[in-house]
């Protein structure tokens, strides 16, 4: 081959490269516009389309008498909720696991671990935590001034479960023994062990003063 037939077949796939990053380019640009305008239709939609199986994140859940509309993933529990996105620290974290109550708050007026109960499940129903037990001018519920009277709170991180569950009993039974209080409150445990100062407190809270126990 001559020297001068070598060039032209050089320029010639010259030529042809800048052709061919030109037409990529070209299909690049084409494709980049069809995802936008696709993209566009779809966020125009009221309302993006469901995918089978998928939850609503964005949910309305009534605590302590007022809708709160929060963020919710699918797995999350009731505890993080509240604790994490809603700032009601009162209820508190121990084993994370439905073993010791002291996440307990109340749905529909039964005490639940919020720690195994997932956010999703609670809505259109009523939850009520420590912090919604307060009085119209933050002063103590009944059942949380008995708590201090009988001095039941230790160390305290297992009081509002403990308090949340009292109330609950005496919502549904305003006189129970100490028997029965004491079978109400077993799922709420106390690593103080002031199990006898918070059985006194509801005693008094319910006016059983024959039933409040002190010293051996
Ligand atoms: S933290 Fe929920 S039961 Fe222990
Ligand atoms: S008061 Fe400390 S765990 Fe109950």
């Amino acid at each position: 081959m001559t020297e001068v037939s070598m060039d032209a077949e050089s320029e010639a796939r010259r030529l042809s490269r800048r052709e061919f990053i030109k037409r990529v380019i070209a299909s690049g640009a084409v494709a980049s516009s069809a995802s936008f305008v696709m993209g566009g239709l779809a966020g125009c939609s009221p309302r993006p389309a469901a995918v089978a199986g998928s939850v609503e994140r964005l949910i309305s859940i009534d605590v302590n008498g007022q809708l709160r509309r929060v963020d919710v993933l699918p797995q999350e529990t009731l505890a993080m909720t509240l604790r994490y996105k809603l700032g009601l620290t009162g209820t508190k974290l121990g084993c994370d696991r439905a073993e010791c109550g002291a996440c307990t708050v109340m749905i529909d007026g039964t005490t639940y671990y919020s720690c195994s109960t997932l956010t999703h499940a609670v809505r259109n129903r009523k939850v009520v935590t420590i912090e919604g037990l307060r009085g119209p001018n933050g002063e103590l519920h009944p059942v949380q001034q008995a708590f201090v009277d009988e001095l039941a709170p230790q160390c305290g991180f297992c009081t509002p479960g403990q308090v949340v569950a009292a109330v609950a009993l005496l919502q549904k039974n305003p006189q129970p023994t100490r028997e029965q209080a004491r079978h109400a409150m077993s799922g709420n445990l106390c690593r103080c062990g002031a199990y006898d100062n918070y059985l006194n407190a509801i005693m008094r809270a319910a006016g059983n003063t024959a039933e409040i126990h002190h010293g051996a």
